[in-house]
């Protein structure tokens, strides 16, 4: 048995993948959005995005998406990308946050926009997973002013071959994705067993 004690953590970030969000402009371009809140419910992947985020505005009027699954070795390219928003304006309490607008966060995270197949924002290259997805529903929940939750469904997989064991199977020991463990970028650890459904 462990000793607890109870605390008021400031965030509850207690490990999730960062996923580099693309969205369209109204400009037509792409923004990349990072983000930590998401998880995949079959071929749907549920995304908390906060208000303020000019991803969620562009899901609003553009319900289509990638969401590119960086690996662990991309973390300097995402934090890049921390202190950058679409938004222009930028919103106030994202100023005081440091926050700076950016036209092309491509170009300032080094990274290579690549045609997506069947939607319109641009995939992320470099990315080893890139999920073509579109909107499904966007719930504002009445206990909570600042979140909305957004419900994608995949339509397209792309994974980087170097990552792929079969037609239907990711090689998870290839794939190292990049995990935000309370606001610090970790990889994944050496494997330590699977569960009896695996089929690798
Ligand atoms: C690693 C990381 C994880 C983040 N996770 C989220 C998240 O899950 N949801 C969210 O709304 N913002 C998250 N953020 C903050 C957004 O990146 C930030 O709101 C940014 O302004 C989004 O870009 P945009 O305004 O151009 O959409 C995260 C930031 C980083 C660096």
């Amino acid at each position: 048995m462990t000793s607890h004690t109870t605390i008021q953590p400031k965030i509850l970030y207690y490990g999730t993948p960062v996923v580099l969000l693309t969205t369209e402009n109204e400009d037509g371009s792409t923004n990349i959005s990072p983000i930590s809140s998401s998880w995949a419910l079959g071929n749907f992947v549920i995304l908390g995005l906060g208000f303020g985020s000019h991803g969620l505005e562009n899901l609003r009027q553009r319900p289509e998406c990638v969401i590119n699954l960086p690996d662990a070795s991309m973390w300097q390219q995402v934090e890049a990308l921390a202190p950058l928003t679409g938004s222009n304006p930028v919103p106030d309490y994202k100023r005081e946050l440091g926050f700076r607008y950016e036209a092309n966060k491509f170009q300032a995270a080094n990274l290579t926009p690549v045609d997506s197949d069947i939607v319109r924002p641009k995939r992320v290259g470099e990315c080893p997973l890139q999920l073509e997805a579109v909107v499904r529903t966007i719930r504002f929940p009445e206990y909570a002013d600042m979140f909305a939750i957004v419900e994608t469904e995949v339509r397209h997989v792309h994974a980087d071959k170097q990552i792929v064991q079969s037609a239907h199977h990711v090689n998870p020991q290839a794939w190292n994705p990049l995990i935000y463990n309370f606001r610090h970028y970790f990889g994944l650890g050496d494997q330590l067993g699977k569960t009896y459904r695996s089929e690798t």
